[in-house]
């Protein structure tokens, strides 16, 4: 709900008030952003910042306002030159180097639903009974400029949606340096700053730091969203504690350069801007044009991040998702990157079909190395058609061999990109991006198409419709795997380069839209070297995302807690692969591997044709336990209760469905602490009315895992490395231990459940549990009343 009383903007959702008034001089005052205040409790006077004297060297307003210092006050938005030095949401260079602005109210209207955004840029979408959005325009008091701020409140989701909007009401030309997508400035400065960071194969990684005087940046300069830094972003109350405490969360509907700046004034105030990033940026807007930001997206909650996730979850569920697969439960994939990387026959794909097909995968997706003459990372993109020495009967022969199987078929595809070496490049050397008379730098040994230019996304749509037409897809893997360099463009349009990362997005935008609305039943990932562009952005072309390339099972501990603070688990493609695992050579249990990459949209990406008849026993397992619990541990609500980031060695996540008669638990643990103490579960999380039964997912145990400890019950010598090991192993494996409990959700969430002991050298039975190291069980709590 919006609403406006006198000089006071009210808006609501089902939990949350947000309210702004406008000052004498027409600015805008932040007033509260929190849980809900009823409208008739609101007391302006109380709310408003107390401004009867001046502040020492404080630049007042003008001298009909001797005490209205523009730098103390909360605003909605910011310019420069009028005594505000924070810094700025708006910056425009207008003529001779003068940046000096002053925006005050001359109008608003408040609509039910959300308007359509102009300019290609992607956004987030809601209907007259989910959305209300409240347009406010604002002028220069000298310039024939104009500001919009549009704030759109989603009830359901408990998120407000803004975004600014500039006009260039002048007969020349302005220069934007800066226009953030939002402001909020808060009143107090004890909050933790949380930001997901990392690199190539460890995405998102959460940090956590306290505010302090001045300013924190969180941003990418990459030309992506990047694993370096997600554009997610969370400010909690010091003090509280995963689900307990004040919490902000801002996100970003973008996908290139973002910058997420908090500043802390010397009077404590705290301003928390987000857009596209101005160190990378910058715009020529001509007269009469317009130019919009990228839609911010902000949540609030009084139950700490995992509360304020929840609401993102929702949020992106069901107002950035769209089109078929929105709430359809994600198939069960086998890829065969891992299995063959690029080398692969048709015999080989259809083995590996094959045996997909019988433990129960539902789609298969032939990644890398299809196309032009491609066996290595040298050669052949932007050739989209396929390499006819490793598929001799083409790709609509093995699509349909596929599909024979039962399964869907899916394509990898990276559109983005060129190689040196290709017949496209032969054909169109201009298409790459690089700088004329300048060596251009290289990523993983490819370079940029030119996507600001329409004749390149023309071919792209015409070469790559064609192909997934002929190969009757069902899903496509859409791969961007270096960042940007050399940025230069031929194309006309572009007069200054500082625009050249914005209009990339909007090109790809604009291909991804009209991609999408032609094969709207085709289920999309989108990836970049893994979680290179995991960003709102791209969920509203694709509803999955590539969570990242390291699938170890303890860095995915991390990697999808992090990625979970602001994603839901249905955006979140995680796969079981093979161990030792390829990026970190670490060795990890099957179970273990499926439990954690359960919590997401699971896959398996290793040569299961190569697996022992126990192997495959186990996936068979796992994939049927998954499809029944599928709906849960895609589309329920999921909350971090020990985090792996902390100093925990337990890392406990619940999922659960909406009334709470299912719950799933983890219980991973980092290392096993020899002669262990008691593991506890104690779910806060369950329904206190209910009486569940408890029980984990039956794992088998690997009899190599126990090592030569065998020979204690052996009754002949079975050596490590030894073939007679392996028979074995290949032939039985232990049962995860028996463990059952029937209690009510009252004692789980006050007292919690004394788990069975852990195997700790002094013996085993069969109510041992065995974890290991970077172990792990799944719990199932079904309400039985
Ligand atoms: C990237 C992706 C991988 C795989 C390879 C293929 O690294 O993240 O999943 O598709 O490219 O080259």
């Amino acid at each position: 709900m919006i609403t406006k009383k006198d000089q006071c903007f009210y808006l609501s959702t089902k939990n949350t008030t947000y309210l702004f008034s406008v000052t004498e001089t027409g600015h805008l005052e932040h007033l509260y952003y929190g849980k809900t205040i009823a409208p008739d409790s609101i007391n302006l006077e109380a709310l408003s910042e107390k401004r009867s004297l001046p502040i020492g060297t404080g630049t007042a307003y003008d001298n009909a306002h001797k005490t209205l210092f523009l730098g103390n006050l909360c605003l909605e938005y910011s310019t420069m030159g009028k005594g505000d030095c924070r810094e700025s949401s708006v910056d425009i260079e207008y003529g001779r180097g003068m940046h000096t602005l002053d925006f005050t109210v001359k109008d608003f209207r408040i609509l039910q639903g959300k308007p359509r955004t102009f300019g290609g840029l992607a956004e987030s979408y809601g209907d007259k009974e989910t959305c209300t959005t409240l347009e406010i325009t604002l002028k220069d008091t000298c310039l024939p400029i104009r500001l919009a701020l549009s704030y759109t409140a989603f009830e359901d989701s408990d998120v407000i949606t803004r975004r600014s909007t500039l006009f260039n009401d002048s007969d020349r030309t302005i220069t934007i340096r800066n226009l953030a997508s939002l402001q909020l400035d808060l009143d107090e400065d004890d909050w933790n700053f949380v930001t997901f960071d990392g690199a190539w194969s460890r995405e998102r990684y959460q940090h956590e730091r306290p505010l302090m005087p001045g300013i924190m940046i969180n941003d990418s300069k990459t030309g992506v969203s990047s694993a370096e830094h997600n554009p997610c972003v969370f400010l909690t109350k010091q003090g509280s504690t995963p689900s307990n405490g004040e919490c902000i969360g801002c996100n970003l509907v973008y996908s290139g350069n973002h910058r997420e700046l908090v500043e802390t004034s010397p009077y404590g105030k705290v301003r928390l801007l987000t857009g596209i990033n101005p160190a990378t940026f910058s715009w020529e807007l001509s007269s009469q044009d317009r130019f919009q930001s990228p839609e911010a997206v902000l949540t609030f909650s009084s139950l700490g991040m995992n509360g304020a996730s929840n609401n993102f979850h929702h949020f992106i569920n069901n107002h950035i998702v769209r089109g078929p697969w929105k709430f359809r439960e994600r198939p069960v994939l086998v890829n065969n990157w891992e299995a063959t990387y690029f080398n692969f026959s048709e015999d080989k794909l259809i083995a590996l079909a094959k045996q997909s097909a019988e433990l129960g995968a539902e789609l298969f997706v032939l990644d890398d190395g299809w196309f032009g003459i491609r066996n290595d990372d040298t050669t052949s993109l932007g050739d989209w058609t396929v390499n006819p020495k490793k598929l001799p009967s083409g790709l609509s022969r093995l699509s349909l061999e596929i599909h024979r199987l039962g399964m869907m078929f899916g394509l990898w595809v990276e559109p983005e990109m060129i190689s040196v070496e290709s017949e496209l490049y032969k054909k169109h050397p201009d298409w790459m991006v690089a700088i004329p008379g300048r060596t251009p730098s290289v990523g993983r040994n490819q370079h940029l198409l030119d996507l600001t230019r329409l004749d390149v996304r023309e071919y792209l749509f015409k070469i790559l419709s064609d192909t997934w037409h002929l190969a009757d897809v069902n899903y496509i893997k859409w791969d961007m795997n270096r960042t940007f360099s050399d940025l230069y463009s031929a194309n006309s349009e572009i007069h200054n380069h500082g625009e050249f990362i914005h209009r990339y997005v909007l090109g790809l935008y604009e291909l991804l839209s009209r991609l999408t609305a032609a094969f709207p039943n085709v289920l999309f990932e989108s990836c970049a070297s893994g979680g290179n562009r995991f960003d709102l952005g791209m969920l509203c072309f694709m509803p999955q995302t590539w969570t990242s390339d390291n699938t170890d099972a303890l860095c995915r501990l991390y990697i999808q807690e992090g990625t979970s603070c602001g994603y839901p688990l249905s955006t979140m493609g995680s796969h079981v692969s093979a161990s030792p695992n390829h990026q970190t050579l670490r060795k990890t249990d099957l179970d273990s591997r499926f439990n954690i990459a359960a919590f997401g949209v699971l896959g398996y990406e290793l040569d299961i044709t190569k697996l022992t008849r126990q192997q495959k026993e186990a996936v068979k397992a796992q994939i049927s336990f998954y499809k029944a619990h599928r709906a849960i541990l895609q589309f329920g609500t999921f909350n971090r209760i020990k985090l792996a980031n902390s100093s925990s060695n337990q890392v406990v996540w619940l999922v659960h469905n909406a009334d709470k008669s299912e719950l799933l638990v983890l219980f991973a643990q980092k290392l096993n602490p020899s002669n262990p103490g008691t593991d506890k579960l104690r779910i806060e999380g369950a329904h206190l009315e209910a009486i569940y039964e408890v029980f984990p997912r039956q794992q088998k145990i690997d009899l190599k895992s126990i090592g030569d400890l065998i020979n204690q019950i052996s009754p002949f010598a079975i050596s490590e490395g030894s073939k007679t090991q392996d028979a074995l192993s290949n032939a039985v494996s232990l049962d995860s231990e028996i463990e059952h409990y029937r209690v009510s959700g009252e004692l789980l969430a006050n007292a919690g459940i004394k788990l069975n002991q852990q195997f700790g050298g002094t013996g085993y039975n069969a109510e041992t549990r065995v974890l290991g190291d970077f172990g792990s069980r799944l719990y199932i709590f079904k309400r039985i009343n």
